[in-house]
């Protein structure tokens, strides 16, 4: 399969086989890391390999109980390591101080992102699936205690990587054309910000049940694996009548991710930060 192809069929996989993951190709996947583009090749990121079947269960649940993290055979837990540079550093008498510099974090996530990235490719390519976790960064702390992360380290995303029993067909995106400005950005009218979203989504539906296929792909795989509560079609259903939800946006923004809750995170989010010694705010 040309690269085109194998990244156009790329899906997030969340339904995995019973089957291990071969070593050679585990040292695969983290080459395929640790080659990633990095900003001034300082390579801030760690990665965690978590394979035991506790670790995974822990994993699984500390992140908000998603079947799928139990069930990978591999998770990789990306860390943003600023403890290495900084001990570096001050081995050959110098400072290292990018846990309070907002710019070197950002760097160093983007560098994350890119070895996380290069792995999703490289996994894709020897007929495995993986899907990103992004709700490590609400546990934070429980996360270090845990895996026995030190100070000056931020585990930021998890990768749960297997063989796929099954993959979701479709997941709506947008239209090319919706995110590519041609030379300037071209603010799009309300009309067409609409348009986009409708081609993207399709109609919102009378049939909850048709929609939430369509829409919430991890609570449907997720009801078909272990049911955690979280993945109760039926309170989805009845909370989306009670906020009386129309359109994907309200879906999105007063259901599965409510803007002012997400406000309120800010605060543990820089209270994990800070315990890490992460402190540029
Ligand atoms: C930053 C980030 C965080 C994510 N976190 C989760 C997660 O916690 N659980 C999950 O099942 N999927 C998670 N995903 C996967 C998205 O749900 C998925 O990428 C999206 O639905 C689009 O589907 P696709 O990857 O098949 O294109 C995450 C993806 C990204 C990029």
């Amino acid at each position: 399969m040309n690269l085109y192809d194998l990244i156009m069929k790329r899906r997030s996989t969340r339904n995995f086989k019973d089957q291990e993951i071969p070593e050679h190709i585990i040292e695969r996947l983290v080459d395929a890391a640790n080659n990633a583009p990095s900003g001034g090749n300082i390579q801030p990121p760690s990665v965690i390999l978590v394979q035991e079947s506790d670790a995974r269960k822990e994993l699984a649940k500390m992140v908000g109980d998603q079947p799928w993290v139990r069930n990978a055979p591999l998770s990789m837990i990306f860390c943003i390591d600023f403890f290495r540079i900084k001990r570096w550093a001050s081995i050959f008498d110098t400072d290292f101080k990018g846990e309070k510099a907002f710019l070197p974090f950002l760097i160093a996530y983007a560098d994350l992102m890119c070895a996380a990235q290069n792995v999703v490719i490289l996994a894709q390519g020897h007929g495995l699936g993986s899907v990103y976790i992004g709700t490590i960064l609400d546990v934070i702390d429980k996360a270090r205690q845990y895996f026995a992360i030190p100070k000056y380290v931020l585990p930021m995303m998890v990768l749960s990587i297997g063989y796929p029993k099954s993959v979701p067909k479709n997941v709506p995106k947008l239209n090319r054309k919706v995110i590519a400005h041609r030379e300037r950005y071209k603010k799009l009218s309300d009309d067409e910000i609409k348009k986009a979203f409708e081609d993207k989504y399709g109609n919102f539906e009378d049939n909850v049940e048709n929609y939430l296929h369509r829409t919430y792909v991890e609570a449907v795989e997720a009801e078909k694996q272990q049911k955690p509560e979280w993945a109760d079609i039926e309170s989805i259903k009845k909370e989306m009548k009670k906020l009386n939800i129309r359109n994907n946006a309200q879906f999105l923004f007063k259901l599965r991710y409510p803007s002012d809750e997400m406000i309120k995170l800010n605060e543990s989010l820089i209270r994990a930060f800070k315990n890490a010694g992460f402190d540029f705010f």
